[in-house]
């Protein structure tokens, strides 16, 4: 299995979601090979809740990487998981057009582009062109 989705499948065995059950990790790669890891992380005031994907987005960023290749989404759901909304969000703003891995952690997958999940979004290049 490739390497970014199996740090993804371990980030997900540390999920911190008491409340809804759901588990998810993700990996992030960077322009250098580097991965960054991150799991859901759960609050008992739920709005509180960080995702996965922006766990290992927010790592990567304060440790100083900038530049990014692919992400790797692991949940055992019964269809693979695309980031949320506002994760895609996110990632288009400092990850851009990255390949995003969909994946069960085993034989199911799907490799899409930020692009097509996030057709149209919004950037600072509206007013700040
Ligand atoms: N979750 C993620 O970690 N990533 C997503 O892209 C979708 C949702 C988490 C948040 C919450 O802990 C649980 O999944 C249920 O929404």
């Amino acid at each position: 299995m490739d390497a970014l989705v199996e740090a993804a499948a371990r980030a997900r065995e540390r999920a911190c979601a008491p409340y809804s059950g759901f588990r998810v990790g993700a990996a992030l790669e960077d322009a250098e090979g580097r991965i960054w890891t991150g799991c859901n992380i759960e609050n008992a005031s739920y709005g509180l809740t960080v995702c996965a994907e922006r766990v290992a987005l927010l790592k990567a960023l304060s440790e100083g990487a900038r530049a990014f290749r692919r992400l790797a989404v692991v949940t055992a759901a019964g269809a693979l998981t695309p980031p949320c909304g506002a994760c895609r969000q996110l990632l288009w703003e400092y990850a851009g057009d990255i390949e995003i891995i969909l994946s069960d952690g085993g034989a199911r997958s799907e490799t899409l582009r930020l692009s097509q999940l996030l057709p149209r979004p919004f950037d600072a290049t509206y007013f700040r062109p």
